[in-house]
Formats: C-alpha cells, sequence, structure tokens
C-alpha cells in the first residue's frame, strides 16, 4: 500500500516508520511510504504555509494554496469527482468521524491513501469543497496536529496487510476485532509475585481455553465498555453467564415519581389530575424491568390514594397476586405519597440521605444530561419526577435540583404519554449498553 502524507513536519515520521513492524513493512514494501510538505509548493520567499483567519479569533490558518497544489502533484484533482484510481483523500481533524477497527479495516483494503496532516486552526475550509475529503478523527480531544493522528492510522491500517504480522490471526483476535474487549494474556513465569496463570490456560484443553477467553472477553467488555455489547450475537449461555457476574446496579439508586398535583392543564393552570391504572401498571413493570428502587406514584387525594392502595391490594396481596406473580413483583414497588416531600422523605428513610430531585418535560431547559445523572447514580439516590396532565407545574420545578433534557428536543409533536416517557427515560439512564 502507498501511503502519501502531507505534512508541515516531514521530520516527524522518521524514528517512528523505521521502527520496530512498521520500519520492517517499508523495507518488505508492504508500506510505501511518500512524505510532501506543502512548504515546497509555496511561491513567496517566505514559504509561507499560514495567515490570520477572516472575522479575526485566535491562531493561523493553513492556506489553500500550497496544499492544493501539493495534493495535485500527488495526483488529486482540484473541483473534479475523484476517479475510482485516485487515492482516498484522508483529512485527520478532530471534526471527522472516529477511527475505529472497522474504519482501519476499510482502510486497509485501498491500494493508496493520502492523509493531510493540520496544523495551527486547521486548513482553510474551501479545500472540503474542492477535494473529496475524508474527515478522520482520532478521538474527542484536540492534538497540535495531525501528524500523530496520522500515525495511529497508518499503524491501525498497515498492521492489517497482509504480511505485516508474523501470525495474520492475531490481528483477527485482537480487541473490537469481534466488537469485545480482547481476553487476558498471560505468559511466563507460571507464577509471578505468588499469582499463578489461571490452571485452564495450563490445561491444553482447547475447547475450554476457547470458551474461557470469550468469557473474559464478554465480561471485561461488559465491565469497561458495555455500549460495545450492543449488536453482539450472545447465545443464552452467555447472556446468562453475563447476568450472572457480579455488577454495580446503579438502578438501585433511582426512584421515580409520578406526579398527579400540581400539573399543568391545558390552559397552564395548576392543577390535580386522576390516577390513570395504566399509568401505574405499566411505569411499576418498567420500574422492575430496569432494577430501580421505588415507584411513588404522588396525589394529595385521599380518594385517589385510597383507590390506589385497592388497586396495589388486589395485586400484591389479594387474588391478582397468585394469578400474575410477576405483576405483584412490580406493582410491589410502588408506594402512593401524599406529595413531594412525603416521597422524598420516604427515599430518604430508605437510603439515609435526601434525594437529588430531578424533574422532567418536553420542553425543559436541561441542567443535568443523562451521562452526568446516570454518574450522580453511583453515589447517591435520585427522585425523577414526571408530571401526569400537561406536565410538571411551575411550584414542582422549582423544588428540582435538575431537569433531564427532553426526550426529543428536536422533534416537532411532543406528546408521549407519561408511561411511554418514563420507558424512555429509563433505557436511557439505566439501559444495560449504555
Ligand atoms: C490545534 S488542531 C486544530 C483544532 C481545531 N481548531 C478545532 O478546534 O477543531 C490542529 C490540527 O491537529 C489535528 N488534530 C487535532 N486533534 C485531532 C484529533 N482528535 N484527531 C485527528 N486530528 C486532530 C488536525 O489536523 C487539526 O487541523
Amino acid at each position: 500500500m502507498r501511503i502519501n502524507i502531507v505534512t508541515l513536519f516531514p521530520e516527524f515520521f522518521a524514528s517512528p516508520l523505521a521502527a520496530g513492524l512498521l520500519g520492517r513493512a517499508r523495507e518488505a514494501g508492504i508500506l510505501n511510504i511518500h512524505l510532501t510538505n506543502p512548504r515546497d509548493f509555496t511561491t513567496d520567499k517566505h514559504r509561507t504555509v499560514d495567515d490570520r483567519p477572516y472575522g479575526g479569533g485566535p491562531g493561523m490558518v493553513m492556506l489553500p494554496e500550497p496544499l492544493s497544489r501539493a495534493l495535485q502533484s500527488l495526483g488529486h484533482e482540484v473541483g473534479k469527482p475523484a476517479p475510482p484510481s485516485a487515492p482516498r483523500l484522508v483529512y485527520l481533524t478532530p471534526k471527522g468521524r472516529p477511527l475505529t477497527q472497522m474504519e482501519a479495516r476499510n482502510l486497509a483494503q485501498e491500494q493508496a491513501l493520502t492523509l493531510i496532516c493540520g496544523r495551527y486552526e486547521g486548513i482553510d475550509a474551501r479545500l472540503e469543497e474542492l477535494f473529496p475529503l475524508e474527515g478522520i478523527s482520532l478521538g474527542d480531544f484536540v492534538l497540535n496536529g495531525g501528524e500523530t493522528a496520522a500515525l495511529a492510522l497508518i499503524e491501525a491500517v498497515g498492521r492489517l496487510l497482509p504480511g505485516f504480522m508474523g501470525h495474520e490471526e492475531s490481528g483477527t483476535e485482537e480487541s473490537f476485532s469481534a466488537s469485545l474487549l480482547e481476553y487476558p494474556h498471560f505468559t511466563r513465569p507460571e507464577i509471578f509475585e505468588r499469582l499463578a496463570v489461571p490452571e485452564v490456560l495450563r490445561s491444553g484443553d482447547h475447547a475450554r481455553i476457547q470458551t474461557w477467553r470469550r468469557r473474559q472477553a464478554l465480561a471485561a467488555t461488559l465491565n469497561i465498555r458495555p455500549d460495545l455489547l450492543d449488536g453482539v450475537a450472545l447465545s443464552p449461555a452467555e447472556t446468562d453467564f453475563l447476568n450472572a457476574l457480579p455488577r454495580h446496579l446503579p438502578g438501585r439508586n433511582l426512584y421515580l415519581g409520578l406526579v398527579h398535583f400540581p400539573v399543568l392543564d391545558k390552559e397552564g393552570r395548576s392543577v390535580a389530575v386522576s390516577l390513570t391504572n395504566l399509568d401505574i401498571h405499566d411505569i411499576a413493570r418498567a420500574a422492575k424491568s430496569y432494577g430501580i428502587g421505588g415507584f411513588h406514584p404522588i396525589t394529595p387525594l385521599a380518594d385517589q390514594r385510597a383507590l390506589l392502595n385497592t388497586l396495589l391490594y388486589h395485586w400484591t396481596q389479594g387474588p391478582g397476586s397468585r394469578s400474575n406473580p410477576d405483576r405483584a413483583a412490580a406493582l410491589g414497588l410502588a408506594r402512593p405519597a401524599s406529595s413531594l416531600e412525603e416521597a422524598a422523605t420516604a427515599v430518604e428513610n430508605l437510603c439515609g440521605q435526601p434525594p437529588w430531585i430531578v424533574g422532567t418535560g418536553a420542553r425543559s431547559t436541561p441542567t443535568i444530561s443523562i451521562k452526568a445523572l446516570r454518574s450522580l447514580l453511583q453515589s447517591r439516590p435520585v427522585l425523577l419526577l414526571l408530571g401526569t396532565g400537561q406536565g410538571l407545574a411551575p411550584e414542582i420545578l422549582e423544588c428540582c435540583n435538575d431537569l433531564l433534557p427532553p426526550i426529543r428536543p428536536l422533534g416537532r409533536y411532543n406528546h408521549l404519554s407519561v408511561r411511554s416517557a418514563a420507558a424512555i427515560f429509563l433505557d436511557r439512564i439505566l439501559g444495560d449498553w449504555y
């Protein structure tokens, strides 16, 4: 594979591209690296490659002319669709799509690549219109220049080329190749600092070793990058294995409050709304499915609470509990409260500290992200409030420590039922793979 690197600092690459397997791959002709410096394509006597940004602001921007000429010297044409034979043109930039193992595998299919390394504040944006640039990012952080990112890309792609590594399968068994983090490796000595290599790896039983490695990979992925498990085909035995692993369950610190007063009506007045049987059942079932601490339907109306207690008695202790024990388990989480204060006190009595109260709404201005809420749950109880009617009244919002973003901040139709909203929030906060 030929890789053209367009860089203001060609000397940056001398040592890393000469060392180890990359150096050997170049000697063997597996990788053919070609360095081009846009400075060699300047026409003024100072060999200028940057200038101040239009519109002001800090830093400098790479001039388009030298870069454009450098690209043309490599066969890239200005303002024309790239012919199929042209190398793919990659601009390393934090604004690009992330470099992943799948991306590396895809790029490794190419005969040639051109990598543009930005410097300063980056390149003149018109180059992105004039050339078919593909932005690729090393991650959500900012480097001084694209050289480090280009090196990472060359190494990730190069090692997938035939002949680069001694054992071809070492490229396919590694982390991310099967969407899982890799299992742990051990080498000699058999005992180090009183720690022995796991018995199974010394057994010579290849089937057992395979199973052990797969399970180690699954457990590490669940622990460190559960998002990668989304889309992994798990056998029923593997699902059972993951289920049996000890896990921190932040859901236990989450409590739902379903507020029936004060909530808004269509005219924007603060009113009380009647209980809805379906909400109680569905939210309790969602609450149980996501393993949360408790569910408080909140209404100050004594007759409504009496009705709720009758319903809960039927399903948790009466005939309903015998005919449908699953429903009994779900509704067992429901504890009626006459006010927000009463619900918060019930949570405090259970957890030993007052809950952080978080409101929700279709048009709320958020003060906490789902991700931040998820980490808050690691350390303290949270009472998440959902409003019936047209949503939580201002009196309730004033009691909230934080507000979550609406479920569809960009959507035009915003009329989810409160039970749908409860299920969506629970999945976003506690879903297994997030
Ligand atoms: C200082 S950075 C420019 C950052 C840019 N002003 C911004 O805020 O997005 C200079 C150059 O480093 C490279 N670079 C910085 N961070 C990167 C990343 N995470 N992935 C790939 N390239 C990166 C790009 O080529 C970029 O043009």
